[in-house]
């Protein structure tokens, strides 16, 4: 539960590390078997992680949210990461009702979210929910691509009595997906930012608790992509 507290194909990437906030150019779950079978082999040379703001706003807390986890898993794990903001990638893929639809630009930005071993979500809460914006792209999406892909939640609202939106809206989406969903989240209002900077302790602990607990799921991914047993978690992390 959260604490109410308070590619590169066609697009251009962010990657974290470098810390710029600027934007890069970037029906209900009845699978068959056939659907839980990987649409790739997962070959996890260099993994990659991903991060996605839903906001359409610029700045953006939720962007600056994603890119502080970004960082915290590019800390403990030692991968670079890149972060898509959708409002780069929103006039690609509002023009799209449908996969077939997409241009080459809107395809891109698909195909990072959908080959990504681990995604960093982020969304602002709209009426008591995610965006739309995010949820168009997660319809452009193809859903066997995302079965065990670890994914961290996360949101930022303007009342501490939405934090639950994570896991009454977000989870869902992502449980449809078959996708594994951390059990930490980060859910952090507007008092949590001073000048759209995480400025809350609290905050930034727990982004450093998500960046361990990914980075441990990401290990556990990489060691299936490698072939080796599956070990407890505890042995892992
Ligand atoms: C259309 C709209 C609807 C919103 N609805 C809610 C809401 O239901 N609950 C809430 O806590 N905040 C709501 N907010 C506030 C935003 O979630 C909050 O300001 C958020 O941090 C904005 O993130 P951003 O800077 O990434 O755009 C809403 C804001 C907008 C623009």
């Amino acid at each position: 539960m959260n604490a109410p507290t308070s590619a590169n194909v066609g697009v251009d990437a962010t990657n974290v590390s470098s810390n710029r906030v600027s934007k890069s150019a970037l029906s209900c779950s009845q699978h068959s078997i056939a659907d839980a079978i990987p649409l790739r082999a997962i070959t996890m040379t260099k993994p990659s992680i991903v991060g996605i703001s839903g906001s359409l706003s610029d700045p953006s807390r939720t962007s600056v949210l994603v890119k502080a986890v970004l960082t915290a898993i590019e800390r403990e794990t030692g991968y670079a990461s890149s972060f898509i903001e959708l409002s780069d990638a929103a006039p690609a893929l509002f023009q799209s009702r449908s996969p077939k639809d997409l241009s080459v630009t809107g395809k891109a930005f698909v195909h990072r979210v959908e080959q990504a071993d681990l995604l960093v979500v982020g969304t602002p809460v709209y009426r008591a929910s995610y965006t739309g914006a995010l949820k168009h792209l997660f319809d452009l999406v193809d859903h066997r691509h995302f079965s065990n892909k670890p994914v961290v939640l996360t949101a930022t609202g303007g009342s501490p009595l939405h934090g639950l939106m994570i896991d009454h809206q977000l989870r869902p989406l992502f449980g449809f997906l078959q996708a594994l969903s951390l059990p930490t989240t980060v859910y952090a209002v507007e008092s949590d930012f001073s000048n759209y900077a995480i400025s809350n302790p609290d905050i930034e602990e727990r982004i450093a608790r998500v960046g361990v607990e990914a980075s441990t799921y990401l290990k556990r991914r990489t060691n299936q992509a490698n072939g080796s047993h599956e070990a407890p978690l505890a042995a892992i992390a």
